[in-house]
């Protein structure tokens, strides 16, 4: 049997994380691995009710470290009630952002103490890591635009990170590609600026490679 595994998709807004995760989702298929498509902040009722206050247009006005902690509550709820247990029961996880998310966002973007979440995902969540995260790299500029059509398009009331100036998204970025230089072995970075062909022919071949070295494994994996 294959092994289960569990993958994040990351990036800017408007990077196309949604074309990313379809392209996961045929491997998936095309494989015949059961699996489940999750996402952060949310992915449980708590961490859904999080994510409203987190990135509506509430008009709340979240400190550094309350932000971060509301992040990491939500991570709690998701990583004990769904992913664990999926993963114990031999089922893929594909899901919309992780850990890396409040670094790239709370921690580079919003310059708050990387450190400490750091150490809170130690604690509080137990440290547990992905097999592999996917990060769709693309200059703000384009990424921003994208996203501020879609959330148009769609009527989503999501939209207080793209609001958020220039500086702070060229910030996301460079912490994302620090991350991924970090640990280059359980990250592929995709240069999404390309059309939607060949960004999803990049991620189904590395991808692909990387399922086929990781099914050759046996050793445990993350942490
Ligand atoms: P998402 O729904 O993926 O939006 P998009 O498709 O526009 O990228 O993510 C929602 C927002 O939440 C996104 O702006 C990033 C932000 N976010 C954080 O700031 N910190 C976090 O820890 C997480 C998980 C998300």
């Amino acid at each position: 049997m294959n092994k289960p595994l569990w993958i994040v998709l990351e990036g800017g807004d408007g990077a196309g994380k949604g074309i990313a995760g379809g392209v996961v989702q045929d491997l998936f298929n095309d494989r015949q691995m059961p699996f489940i498509k999750t996402r952060e902040p949310g992915g449980t009722p708590e961490g859904e009710d999080l994510r409203r206050m987190l990135l509506g247009e509430s008009g709340h006005v979240w400190e550094k470290t309350s932000e971060i902690m509301l992040m990491t509550t939500s991570r709690v709820q998701h990583v004990s009630r769904v992913i664990r247990p999926h993963l114990a029961a031999g089922t893929s996880v594909l899901c919309d952002r992780y850990v890396h998310s409040t670094l790239a966002y709370q921690g580079y973007g919003h310059e708050g103490p990387i450190d400490f979440i750091e150490r809170l995902h130690q604690e509080a969540v137990g440290g547990d890591m992905p097999d592999l995260t996917i990060i769709l790299d693309i200059d703000p500029e384009i990424g921003i635009a994208r996203a501020k059509r879609r959330l148009e398009e769609d009527c989503v009331d999501e939209g207080r990170m793209e609001g958020l100036a220039m500086e702070f998204h060229q910030r996301v970025r460079r912490g994302y590609l620090t991350i991924a230089a970090n640990d280059p072995a359980r990250h592929i970075v995709v240069d999404a600026s390309r059309s939607i062909p060949e960004v999803r022919e990049e991620i189904s071949n590395r991808l692909s490679a990387w399922i086929e070295t990781q099914q050759g494994r046996t050793a445990p994996r993350r942490k």
